[in-house]
């Protein structure tokens, strides 16, 4: 899968494709990525980018003529053009865009080629969106500076769920948001039997050596080697976990009627918070 990124600032993303399971995606040939500076599609002596917004305001603007020879040089078409090419995407960074989700992230990894446009300043040009871009995300409800760290995060999100990026394949599905069903992977007391958050769930707490740390204990059900109790209490505290931080996912997740009932005696402060 190849990604593409156009950005006034090509030298921020140098640390970030260094590291982990990125670096590893690349070097294995799973994904390769061109950074593309926009100011190399300007023609006067300033490499001029950006001008003042039409009825005036705050700010500058993206002027849309070099972005639009970007997208020349990555041979992407305007929209009309490309109707029916369901493998190449192009994404603006936007404040004012949809949500991304860990859905968006599903279906982007999906694609042979993602280009994502990075604002600055007040933002691109309107028409750029009009004319090239089939998505507009935002990565939360904040006002970053530019798109890069935005780009990035999409990026990130997306490379490692295409398939042989990460170890295990299955640790995608089974995380935060995943989309592995409660109902699939259950034992014989209906137990998922993942060994992470799935079913569209937060993910559990996660504990690892020394056995007490700061005067606190990693919870005595993890040691003692009972894998249904294991899960059992894995499954629990997601459940307490998105009711306390995303209640609002509990509305869309797979649930069973013995995670209604522990949702049920959470609310009604009756579980135990832990073993
Ligand atoms: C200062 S922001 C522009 C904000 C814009 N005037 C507004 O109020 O929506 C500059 C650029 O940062 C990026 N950006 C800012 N916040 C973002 C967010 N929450 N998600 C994605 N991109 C964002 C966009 O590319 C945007 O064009």
């Amino acid at each position: 899968m190849r990604f593409e990124i156009i950005t006034i600032f090509p030298g921020f993303f140098a640390g970030f494709f260094e590291h982990g399971i990125l670096r590893r995606a690349q070097a294995d040939g799973l994904v390769t990525i061109g950074v593309h500076d926009l100011r190399t599609f300007t023609h006067d002596r300033h490499r001029t980018v950006d001008d003042r917004p039409f009825g005036g305001g705050e700010g500058m603007v993206l002027k849309p003529e070099p972005l639009c020879e970007a997208f020349q040089s990555l041979d992407i078409a305007r929209k009309t053009e490309r109707i029916g090419d369901s493998r190449t995407r192009v994404i603006l960074t936007s404040a004012q865009g949809r949500p991304f989700t860990q859905a968006i992230a599903r279906e982007l990894a999906k694609l042979e080629r993602v280009v994502l446009v990075c604002g600055r300043y007040e933002g691109v040009d309107e028409r750029i969106n009009e004319l090239y871009c089939d998505q507009e995300l935002s990565i939360g409800d904040y006002v970053l500076s530019g798109g890069e760290l935005a780009a990035s995060v999409v990026l990130d999100a997306t490379m490692r769920l295409i398939p042989g990026v990460l170890g295990n394949e299955a640790s995608g599905e089974f995380e935060s948001f995943g989309v592995a069903d409660a109902a699939i992977f259950t034992d014989e007391a209906g137990v998922p039997r993942s060994q992470h958050g799935a079913g569209g769930l937060l993910d559990y707490p996660h504990y690892t050596r020394p056995a007490e740390f700061g005067g606190l204990k990693a919870p005595e059900v993890l040691l003692n080697g009972d894998h249904q109790q294991i899960r059992k209490w894995r499954r629990e505290q997601q459940l307490r976990k998105t009711l306390a931080n995303r209640p609002d996912l509990l509305e869309h997740a797979a649930l069973s009627d013995e995670d209604r009932r522990i949702l049920r005696e959470i609310a009604a402060g009756k579980a135990e918070k832990t073993p």
